[in-house]
């Protein structure tokens, strides 16, 4: 559990815990949470009921799950957290389990419900104040709970789960066979309110101010007059980090941009214009594009021109750390700097946009996630550097909108994702500067036709890909050998899974008879209609 997450203060001020059961249900009920206002944060179901004590929760939600709670072995939780007087609400599997481990039946009956389901208010339960006596909601099961466990009431039917809503009057033990968190359940939201505000009596104290606040005050805790280093990749995650960061730390902050060749249309002059001129940022902008393609001639292979990326980054972001960090440093009483190898201090510390997810994936929230685009997790350690993750906490979401409240411009904060190794994986075959140019000026249309037509932050990532083909075409009188553009575009929630979008005919058309009238090199654009799996998104 997260030793840095914000503090309980009192009753109704501690946080949510979702115990996760499998799959991605926990992350979406915590995510939920947090959009009433209430820090949630996702735990294990191994966790012991001392150790969910110990974070002294307002309640507890129990996640859906793939498995069922009749397969051996199955997902469970200790039994005594039943005892502790904490409000718990189980969500589909959440409430069979509760169910079972409290002396009820959970069925496999044979008839499972999936997707949009009709549900009928049987009871009464505070859960359901808002529901006039039924509404749709979103089933995913294929077992039923048949019999309520002792001194508990069914409060919801639906057509084959005679239970599916329960809860024990006296003791704020809550089941629901459906998923509040989905759009799909109308009122979901309210119920997980009355949940919250009403059974665990959690004040809706967590909004983008307050996170703002508690991660200046830890950030500058944990740093107090060191120097401190941010690399900025032009991506969302780096460019709040810094910004948040230098709100708590000012002229502390140093950050290292280093423009690879291979970024995306005036991304480096938007770093310059946000970083140092809006928010007189100390910016070290490294202009590194001919160290990146002497080191990818010739190169063709995918795997080998990201590490050759990444070893270059960590290579030139080692040498600005260096000269920077030693320069910041007072030197020690034997004469060396304080920040040097001889100290045996950490040299100073590295910012990173380490996300919450990030965090739960690495089964660990004690461990630094690296993000390994960039690879700074590589560093020599002798440039032991500290690291501050002031994102750790957040939601991608909740990023967004600390970027916002802290006057980022639009255009970073809802940027799609971009891969650190740049344009260089969306230039198929060898990456040189020319190939480059055409495939960043392609982009720059794609991005800007997909923006016009109001669909950018609808789509996951929209961009241009360039093979390394040429085709034959005829244009005015002549002939061209030229190179196609791909125009790659996807719907997803997470870029584990993706489908191809289906972009109007018009704007294809704009795009296709742009792209090869505004980019010399280019005679053909094609259409990727491919979805992940089996395609990835990148095309390398
Ligand atoms: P694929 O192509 O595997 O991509 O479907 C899934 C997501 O990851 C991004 N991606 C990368 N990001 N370094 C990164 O930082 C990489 O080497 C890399 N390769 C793919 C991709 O843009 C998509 O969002």
């Amino acid at each position: 559990m997260s030793p840095e997450s914000p503090a309980a203060g009192g009753p109704g001020d501690g946080p949510i815990l979702v115990v996760d059961f499998g799959a991605q249900y926990a992350q979406l009920i915590a995510r939920r949470v947090r959009e009433a206002h209430v820090y949630s944060e996702i735990v294990p179901h191994t966790a012991s009921a001392a150790e969910l004590v110990s974070r002294c929760p307002s309640g507890i939600i129990f996640s859906g799950g793939p498995k069922s709670v009749n397969e051996t072995p199955a997902p469970t939780i200790d039994p005594a957290v039943y005892d502790t007087g904490i409000p718990i609400l189980g969500i589909c599997y959440g409430a069979q389990l509760l169910t079972q481990q409290l002396g009820g039946v959970v069925s496999r009956t044979g008839r499972g419900e999936y997707g949009r389901t009709p549900l009928t208010v049987t009871g009464r339960s505070p859960l359901f104040v808002d529901w006039p006596g039924g509404g749709e909601v979103w089933m995913s099961h294929g077992d039923a709970i048949t019999a309520v466990p002792e001194g508990f009431v069914a409060t919801a039917a639906s057509p084959d789960a005679p239970v599916a809503a329960l809860h024990h009057p006296e003791r704020a033990i809550y089941g629901v066979q459906f998923h509040p968190e989905v759009v799909h359940t109308e009122r979901g939201r309210d119920l997980l309110e009355r949940f919250l505000y009403d059974i665990c009596r959690c004040l809706p104290s967590w909004t983008h101010t307050s996170i703002i606040e508690s991660q200046v005050e830890a950030v500058r805790a944990q740093v107090g007059a060191s120097p401190v280093l941010c690399a900025l990749s032009g991506g969302v995650d780096s460019a709040v980090a810094a910004a948040l960061v230098h709100k708590a730390i000012g002229d502390q902050l140093t950050c290292v941009y280093v423009d690879t060749g291979l970024m995306r249309a005036h991304e480096s002059e938007q770093v310059e214009e946000t970083f140092r001129r809006q928010f007189h940022i100390d910016l070290v902008h490294v202009k590194a594009a001919d160290r990146f393609f002497e080191g990818l001639a010739g190169v063709t292979d995918p795997e080998a021109k990201r590490k050759i990326i990444g070893e270059l980054f960590i290579r030139i972001f080692e040498e600005v750390a260096r000269d920077l960090v030693i320069e910041q440093f007072e030197p020690g009483d034997d004469g060396s700097p304080a920040g040097s190898p001889a100290s045996g201090q950490p040299s100073g510390y590295l910012v990173q946009g380490t996300l919450y997810p990030d965090v739960i994936e690495s089964g660990s929230d004690s461990a630094a996630t690296i993000k390994s685009h960039h690879n700074v997790g590589g560093l020599p350690d002798d440039l032991a550097f500290d690291l501050v993750e002031p994102l750790r906490l957040l939601f991608k979401d909740e990023v967004r909108a600390v970027g916002e409240e802290l006057g980022l411009p639009h255009d970073i904060v809802w940027r799609q994702p971009f891969p650190g190794p740049g344009l260089a994986v969306r230039i198929v075959g060898e990456v040189t500067p020319e190939r480059a140019d055409i495939l960043r000026a392609a982009d720059a249309i794609v991005v800007e036709e997909i923006r016009r037509a109001g669909l950018y932050r609808d789509l996951w990532q929209s961009f241009a890909v360039l093979p390394a083909v040429r085709t034959v075409g005829v244009m005015g009188d002549g002939r061209t050998y030229a190179y196609p553009v791909v125009i790659r575009a996807v719907t997803s929630d997470d870029a584990m899974t993706a489908d191809w979008a289906r972009l109007p005919y018009d704007l294809l058309e704009r795009l296709s008879s742009r792209i090869i009238n505004e980019v010399e090199g280019v005679n053909r654009v094609a259409l990727d209609i491919t979805s992940k799996p089996p395609g990835t998104i990148e095309w390398e």
